[in-house]
């Protein structure tokens, strides 16, 4: 059984969600797939402060050297979230020949070239599935499965938060501010909402889609973005009245000579698929030329969704890594006459 050996950078909401797991279900994973999956390392900032059931102490550690030079870990998984440090270890981590898999899509679209360069370089592997959609395999869809078309268009619902509220102001008539304060108290929300609610992190998600799907690349700072701050009851329910419904897209379209790329809420006829997406579900409908149309839908938020696509990568990590190459005694032990004819 090839065994990987990981190290992990935070474990918090989505490390905690990954390691358990991999405690949990990383035994049937491993009869699955012939790859054992072995933790040895979890960097925390504070060792009493930690989410994961029953890690051991050992495994616990502070410095995050532990993990990104350390020559037993094959692969780091990146949970710390935000730009910085996590771009940086992650660069480090690549260039000493680790795989990542993060599901950190900031750091990944603001250093999407120099992340994927460093992993040419070293020939080690960067997996990103979590990072658009959670749970839904969309990054991988685009880059295999539907590799043999042309992409010209791409509209999603790939924020939660937004969705949710958006559902809940169309089916109660409530407006935003209530329905926000509610989504808080829930814990559905975060208590600093402005990443979901302004649209930032729904612009980072479509930089990264796009710049998959259009084989460009879609910077953060010429999506347009325009978040659900100002949308109220009376215009979902005017939307209602003509046949629409209103829902915060991400939209990317291949105009052959330029990209268009938009994350703004936008008015749905109620029989296109992307309308009955609600709650907190994503998804993302897509067009290429020789499939058509096609939508994935799925849990695009949450710990146990995230962990799942996490661990799948870390698997396809495991799959895809380079063998080194071997190493030969100094004194070959000798080989019978015919041994070259036979093989
Ligand atoms: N805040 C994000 C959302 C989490 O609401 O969709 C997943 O990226």
């Amino acid at each position: 059984m090839k065994e990987v050996v990981l190290g992990l950078l935070g474990l918090g909401n989505i490390g905690g969600g990954v390691w358990d797991l991999i405690r949990e279900f990383g035994g049937e994973v491993s009869k699955r797939t012939g790859v054992k999956l072995v933790v040895k390392k979890a960097l925390v900032l504070d060792k009493k402060i930690h989410r994961g059931k029953e890690v051991p102490d050992e495994v616990l550690t502070t410095e995050k050297n532990d993990i990104l030079e350390d020559p037993e870990i094959d692969i780091v998984c990146e949970f710390l979230g935000g730009e910085q440090p996590a771009a940086s270890m992650m660069l480090r981590a690549l260039e000493n020949g680790k795989s990542v898999v993060t599901a950190n899509k900031m750091a990944l679209s603001l250093h999407f070239d120099e992340l994927r360069e460093m992993a040419k370089k070293t020939g080690a592997g960067l997996y990103y599935e979590a990072s658009v959609g959670g749970a839904i395999p969309i990054i991988n869809a685009i880059q295999t499965p539907l590799i043999a078309n042309h992409i010209e268009q791409m509209m999603g619902i790939v924020n939660g938060t937004t969705n949710y509220i958006l559902t809940r102001m169309a089916a109660e008539g409530a407006e935003y501010e209530i329905v926000l304060k509610d989504a808080q108290r829930l814990g559905l929300a975060e208590p600093n909402p402005t990443a979901d609610v302004e649209g930032y992190d729904a612009a980072y998600k479509l930089s990264i889609l796009g710049s998959l799907a259009f084989h460009s690349r879609v910077l953060v700072e010429n999506v347009y973005r325009e978040g659900i701050t100002k949308v109220n009851s009376e215009d979902i329910a005017f939307g209602r009245e003509m046949g629409y419904v209103l829902k915060l897209l991400a939209i990317g379209k291949d105009n052959g000579d330029s990209i268009e790329a938009r994350v703004h809420p936008a008015f749905l006829p109620a029989d296109h698929p992307l309308a009955r997406v609600d709650g907190s579900l994503n998804a993302v409908y897509l067009y290429g030329h020789s499939f058509k149309d096609m939508m994935l839908e799925g849990r695009g938020a949450g710990d146990a969704p995230t962990a799942s696509a996490i661990v799948g990568d870390i698997v396809q990590a495991a799959q895809n890594a380079v063998h080194p190459m071997p190493v030969m005694r100094k004194d070959p032990l000798p080989v019978a006459d015919d041994w070259y004819s036979k093989y």
